[in-house]
């Protein structure tokens, strides 16, 4: 790419596209223009402003709706959502945990939550999620079946759960990694905290794995200020996430008996309040996002730069819209550029297996994963209103 003069025609262009000739644009706001303000003053009147109340009820019910999913439970964020999956999948001290390096670090710090240990298989290019293929290559070199059990053969560790992640909203090969989870008797779970509204042959992300999970951080499609779910179509995981998030309180008018070590992980009604306001607008939205990374992928094709697009079968929330720079170098001069002139740009994260916590965790080859760090950009992908 001709740097410099590019550069300033991508800001002009995206300057254009949000009718902001100037000032700054983040990467990614909500917007609040329905029920929202109604809803939470409602909460607020009704009292019911903590773990109990007619929102969260609600909240639950609509995630149900959109998901397909048979059970919903609403957690305090999706890190909650995510380490309380991992215990309800079983997931014991000192087994590992198969996840992706190019993810937010919350999936591997939720890992450690459970006590487990970290470990990494590769992404593939195109959907920038786990990638089946490699997942069967490297557990077919690396484990061995014991009882029915995967074990890796070199750190004799259990590997009781897969943890894939669908990147920023693009949903991955799910049905393919489900397929490979199975043959070595892998608990899935999926983080699909960033595809709240993405599809894989149409069947909403979250819904393909054991349990799925999402995020309604301030920065997602839809927010809840801070919040997350839980789904599952298995009925007794389903009441054990609620009974678990919620103290292990037996039901009883009056008195106080649990009958577990548990969390306070409930999301608050006022959360969830808000959460409903907002997912009523959850189609618009993501119409709203679909044009825009449409509008984006045209421009981004007469300037010869590629945009991440969904993969066959696959329909993305288009959370955060992406583009590939030639290299490393091109990259952060455009990020440096972009943030520069006030339109927010970022990187994708440092991969997982790069951090002082993280990096001696067991890995295959990342070499993907290393290539989108490289070279993936995410711009401005707020809803226009
Ligand atoms: C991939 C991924 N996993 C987990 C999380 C954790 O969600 P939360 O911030 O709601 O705890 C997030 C979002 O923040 C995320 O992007």
């Amino acid at each position: 790419m001709e740097s410099h003069k590019s550069f300033a025609e991508i800001i002009q262009f995206i300057r254009t596209v949000f009718g902001a000739p100037e000032g700054f644009i983040a990467l990614h706001e909500p917007r609040f223009n329905g029920n929202e303000k109604k809803y939470l003053i409602d909460a607020i009147d009704s009292t019911y402003v903590s773990s109990v109340g007619q929102y969260v009820n609600r909240f639950e019910e609509m995630i149900k709706e959109i998901t397909g999913a048979r059970h919903a439970v609403a957690v305090v964020n999706g890190t909650a959502a995510l380490h309380m999956s991992l215990l309800l999948a079983g997931v014991e001290h000192g087994d590992e945990v198969i996840t992706q390096p190019l993810t937010f670090v919350a999936t591997v710090n939720a890992i450690v939550h459970a006590n487990a240990v970290p470990h990494f298989t590769d992404v593939d290019i195109d959907s920038l999620g786990m990638s089946p293929a490699k997942l069967d290559d490297h557990l077919s070199t690396t484990t061995t079946i014991k009882n029915g059990k995967c074990f890796n053969k070199f750190t004799g560790r259990k590997i009781a759960a897969c943890v894939p992640m669908h990147t920023f909203g693009m949903p991955l090969r799910i049905d393919e990694i489900a397929v490979v989870c199975e043959k070595y008797n892998i608990a899935l779970i999926e983080d699909s905290t960033e595809s709240i509204g993405s599809y894989y042959r149409d069947k909403h992300t979250g819904v393909y794995g054991l349990l799925g999970t999402f995020s309604f951080n301030g920065n997602k499609t839809v927010t809840s200020g801070a919040g997350g779910a839980i789904i599952t179509n298995d009925e007794m995981l389903g009441k054990k996430a609620k009974h678990l998030t919620t103290t292990a309180k037996v039901p009883h008018p009056w008195a106080f008996v649990h009958d577990a070590v548990a969390y306070n992980y409930r999301m608050p009604n006022l959360n969830a309040a808000l959460a409903c306001a907002q997912l009523e607008q959850l189609d618009a939205y993501i119409q709203n996002k679909r044009a825009l990374a449409e509008t984006y992928q045209h421009f981004f094709k007469t300037l010869g730069i590629t945009s991440v697009t969904e993969i066959d079968h696959a329909k993305s929330n288009y959370w955060l819209c992406s583009i590939l720079m030639k290299d490393r170098e091109e990259r952060d001069a455009f990020l440096a550029y972009s943030n520069e002139c006030g339109v927010m740009s970022r990187p994708a994260w440092t991969l997982m297996t790069k951090l002082d916590m993280y990096k001696d965790c067991f890995k295959g080859d990342i070499s993907n994963a290393q290539w989108l760090e490289d070279r993936v950009v995410n711009i401005p992908s707020s809803v226009r209103v």
